[in-house]
């Protein structure tokens, strides 16, 4: 089965640009304190219909970059993603024009992402309006059912955000994705800024939907726990690049690169059950200036000579089960 979503080799690079006083000391011979950010490096990934893949990583590592490219916000400096065969966006000027109605991103900060004037069942509505995805006369009995279907009341058409809790405003931006009637949803940190138990219902509600409408998604989390609980598979990023890609409970089980497990040994969040990302021994290296070979070498207890030099390709360790590990193909000295 070929698959809905393919990101083949995609990378992408931010220029940072010098500020007045850089640029006045670069005039007089100075250095060129023009930077770039390596967001993402060679990222190849593909999710099937019906399919969610999780992806992990700390803060930094590019996720969110990954969640706008496949959403058609930036393009990539390299590499491509399709849906079905069809490219979500093209280079207009330097800027990403996005040609889908089909892939829809929900953020996570339900308060920033509900415009506070607008009503929600307006907010719900304007996306297939616009797009003239349902028929005028059908829009308020698609409001109610989509209100119906994310757990509230169909009369909540006529409030205004600032009525609800932020549970409540992340289930009106799931429904106002739904309304589109998207083939992908790219779920940023969706449940990030909620209370534990809220993250529970919205996390459900998900699950829900997921088995009702049969939704293809990518989840994009910094929280182990999280990603576990509703992904199929899950993609491990370090430093812009996937080390390590298998199905969630084999993840979770057996877990093979050096990072993943390093993440699995980092102390659990006191009374919730749930892991976040506690410090790894040493810093995370900067995107400005990452390092040569695999990236993770500099914090890793197994880097050897060739770490230090050669980038490990995500390979397989078992069928399903790709790790970028120099130790997955032998090929590494251990270090003393
Ligand atoms: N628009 C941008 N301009 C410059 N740098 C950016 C931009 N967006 C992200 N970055 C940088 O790219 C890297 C990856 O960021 P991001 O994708 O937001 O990571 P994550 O979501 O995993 O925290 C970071 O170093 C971040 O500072
Ligand atoms: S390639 Fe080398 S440095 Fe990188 S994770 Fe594997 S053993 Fe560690
Ligand atoms: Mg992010």
């Amino acid at each position: 089965m070929s698959a809905l979503l393919q990101i083949t080799g995609v990378s992408k690079r931010f220029t940072r640009h010098p500020n007045l006083a850089e640029r006045m000391l670069h005039a007089v011979g100075g250095p060129d304190a023009t930077q770039t950010v390596h967001a993402l490096t060679d990222v190849t990934l593909e999710v099937a219909r019906g399919e969610v893949l999780g992806i992990v990583g700390e803060s930094g590592c590019g996720k969110s970059t990954l969640g706008r490219i496949v959403s058609g916000i930036y393009m990539p400096s390299a590499g491509s993603i399709t849906l079905d065969g069809k490219p979500v966006a093209r280079d207009r000027g330097g800027a990403a024009e996005k040609l889908t109605t089909q892939v829809q991103m929900i953020h996570q900060d339900p308060f920033a992402s509900l415009n506070p004037r607008i009503k929600v069942g307006q907010t719900i509505s304007e996306g297939p309006h616009h797009h003239r995805v349902v028929p005028r006369a059908q829009v308020d009995t698609m409001v109610r059912d989509l209100l119906g279907r994310v757990g509230l009341e169909p009369s909540y058409a006529g409030r205004l955000p600032h009525q609800f809790s932020g549970g409540q405003r992340q289930r009106i931006a799931i429904a106002r994705a739904l309304a589109m009637n998207p083939d992908l949803l790219v779920l940023d940190e969706a449940v990030a800024s909620l209370d534990v138990s809220i993250q529970a219902q919205v996390l459900n509600l998900f699950l829900e939907l997921r088995r009702e409408l049969g939704l293809t998604a990518l989840f994009i989390s910094h929280d182990l726990g999280v990603v576990r609980h509703v992904s199929d598979r899950v993609a491990i990023m370090y430093l812009g690049r996937v080390v390590e890609l298998a199905p969630a409970e084999r993840i979770y089980n057996d877990p093979q690169h050096p990072y993943t497990r390093a993440l699995f040994e980092s102390i659990p969040v006191l009374g919730t059950g749930r892991r976040e990302f506690h410090p790894i021994k040493g810093e995370i290296p900067s995107p400005l200036n990452p390092p040569p070979g695999c990236a993770f070498h500099p914090r890793c207890p197994h880097a050897g000579p060739r770490c230090r030099v050669e980038v490990p390709a995500l390979s397989p360790a078992a069928p399903g089960h790709g790790v970028a590990c120099h130790l997955n193909t032998g090929g590494v000295e251990l270090a003393a």
